[in-house]
C-alpha cells in the first residue's frame, strides 16, 4: 500500500534511514546553515544564527524541564540541555528518530539528564504543567493538527513557562497552489488560540534567503549518483523554490 500521507511516521523513519547514511547532505547543512557544534545535525531549516536566538529565548537554567517538540534525531535539544544545564525530553513519533536519538544522547549529556519519547505531538502524555520550557523547531508546519499541538503545548508548560517555535506562514491569504505545509496564515493566532500569550513574534528573511541558498546548492548536486538524502531534499528545494516567495519565516516566543 502506498503511504498517500506525506508527513507520516513511516516517511520520516525513511528520511531518517537515508540522512543517517548521507555524509555529503550532512556536510552540505553544516556548510550552508552552520557551522552548528558537533553531531548537533539539525533536520531542519533554521542557520545557526536562528538557533543561537532560538536558545537566548528559551532562557534556560540548570535544572529546569525543557521539551523537545518533534525533536527528529535530538540534538538540537541536547545542544541546548548540555549548554544550560537543563534536563530534556525529546518528543517525535518517528520511531527512527527517536532511536537516533536516544542513541546519540550520551555525547552531549548523562544518561540521567535526556530521555527520549515515541508519540504524537498532540498527545504526548507527559504529566500537565511540568515543561519550563518547549522548543519546537520546523514542525508545526507538518502537522495537520496544529490546534492540537499547541493546545498539548499550553497543557504541559508551567505557569510562566515558555515556547519557541520556528515556522513558515504564508504571505497572501488567498495565494493558490501553496503545499499543505504553507497554510498557516497567522502562527501568532494560531497560539494564541491555545491561551497563551505571544511576546516576541519575529520575521526572520535570512533565515529564508539561507534556506534558498541551501536548496539552490541541493539541487545543483543533485544527479543520478547523489545520495537518496540529497535527491530528495533536492525534491523538496524545487517545490520551496516555486513558492518562496509567498512565504514568511517567522520565530514565536509565548508563554503561559
Ligand atoms: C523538519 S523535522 C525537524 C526535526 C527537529 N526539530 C530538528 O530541527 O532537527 C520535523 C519533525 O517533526 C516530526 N513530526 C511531524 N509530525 C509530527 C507529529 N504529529 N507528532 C510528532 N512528531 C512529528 C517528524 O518526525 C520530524 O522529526
Amino acid at each position: 500500500m502506498p503511504d498517500d500521507d506525506p508527513f507520516s511516521p513511516k516517511v520520516f523513519d525513511e528520511a531518517y534511514a537515508q540522512i543517517s547514511k548521507a555524509p555529503r547532505t550532512n556536510r552540505l547543512f553544516d556548510q550552508v546553515l552552520g557551522p552548528f557544534p558537533a553531531d548537533v545535525e539539525p533536520f531542519s531549516l533554521v542557520p545557526r544564527e536562528g538557533l543561537d536566538r532560538v536558545f537566548t529565548e528559551l532562557r534556560l537554567e540548570p535544572g529546569v524541564h525543557l521539551v523537545d517538540l518533534c525533536c527528529g534525531r535530538g540534538g538540537i535539544g541536547l545542544w541546548f540541555a548540555a549548554a544550560s544545564g537543563a534536563r530534556l525530553t525529546g518528543v517525535d513519533f518517528s520511531p527512527g528518530a527517536i532511536a537516533e536519538a536516544s542513541r546519540r544522547a550520551d555525547l552531549f549529556v548523562s544518561r540521567s539528564r535526556a530521555s527520549f519519547v515515541v508519540a504524537d505531538a498532540t498527545d504526548t502524555s507527559l504529566p500537565a504543567k511540568t515543561a519550563d520550557a518547549v522548543v519546537c523547531i520546523d514542525a508545526l508546519n507538518l502537522v495537520p493538527n496544529k490546534n492540537g499541538l499547541l493546545d498539548e503545548v499550553a497543557r504541559i508548560l508551567r505557569p510562566d513557562g515558555r515556547v519557541v517555535i520556528t515556522a513558515w506562514e504564508r504571505r497572501d491569504s488567498e495565494a493558490k497552489d501553496l503545499p499543505p505545509e504553507y497554510s498557516i496564515t497567522d502562527v501568532g493566532a494560531l497560539v494564541e488560540a491555545a491561551g497563551l500569550r505571544v511576546l516576541v513574534r519575529e520575521e526572520c528573511d535570512h533565515w529564508l534567503e539561507l534556506q534558498q541558498t541551501f536548496f539552490q546548492h541541493v539541487i545543483a548536486e543533485d544527479s543520478d549518483d547523489a545520495e537518496p538524502a540529497l535527491h530528495s531534499l533536492a525534491e523538496e528545494g524545487r517545490d520551496f523554490l516555486a513558492v518562496a516567495a509567498s512565504v514568511r519565516r517567522l520565530l514565536l516566543v509565548a508563554s503561559v
